[in-house]
């Protein structure tokens, strides 16, 4: 019920350079620093403008409400990375029903047969996401995130197939995403 109200009122579009301070803000909104990972204004309009880069802006009711990078692979296995989501506030169901509509747009529109992403361990909600929305987790990669004093700590892998993903379930949501271009798809 929630799911489909929000679906009502949603929009996901290409994020652009002026949306950059915005990005930064929800990275940067209480708590988030322990959960997703946040750069300065000059690394993402590098990671912005890069061909295998796509910055998503997901709107409620015309208002920005959080964004999500999706990061082809360049090794030519059809895979891309959610390399990172965030919406503000929190436990809305906004996260929910934009993650479908990243799920959709990938493999509707583009030639990705995967979709993986990394999280940490304690990240219950992000986790309780991924799995609602049928990602499935694949391991542990032991050691793989470094922290500020240079520690080491273990990610969670998980991934989404295209065969898994009932795109049914997006239906209906709002969405200027281009389908003329494929700018997460694998090379
Ligand atoms: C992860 C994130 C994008 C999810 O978006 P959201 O709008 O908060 O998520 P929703 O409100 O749609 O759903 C949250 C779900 O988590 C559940 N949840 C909340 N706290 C939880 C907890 N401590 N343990 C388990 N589940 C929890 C909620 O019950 C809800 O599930 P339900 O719809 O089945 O009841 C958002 O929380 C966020 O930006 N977090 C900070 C950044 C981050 O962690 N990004 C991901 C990095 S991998």
């Amino acid at each position: 019920m929630r799911n489909s109200i929000i679906r009502q009122s949603m929009t996901v579009e290409p994020a652009n350079i002026a949306d950059i301070p915005f990005i930064m803000s929800v990275e940067r909104s209480p708590g988030y620093q322990a959960l997703v990972g946040h750069y300065d204004a000059d690394e993402h309009r590098r990671r912005l403008v890069a061909p295998n880069c796509t910055y998503l802006l997901c709107r409620v009711e015309g208002q920005p409400v959080g964004f999500a990078v999706i990061r082809r692979d360049d090794d030519g296995m059809g895979t891309a990375q959610l390399h990172r989501i965030a919406v503000s506030p929190p436990g809305t169901g906004y996260g929910t029903t934009f993650l479908q509509t990243i799920c959709q747009w990938v493999f509707a529109e583009h030639d990705v047969e995967r979709l993986w992403l990394d999280l940490l361990p304690s990240n219950v909600r992000a986790r309780h996401v991924y799995n609602k929305l049928g990602f499935v987790e694949e391991g542990i990669m032991r050691s793989a995130l470094r922290l500020a004093d240079a520690s080491r700590i273990d990610l969670v892998l998980m991934a989404l197939l295209r065969e898994q993903w009932s795109g049914g379930q997006a239906q209906g949501i709002q969405s200027d995403l281009p389908t003329t271009e494929a700018p997460v798809s694998a090379t």
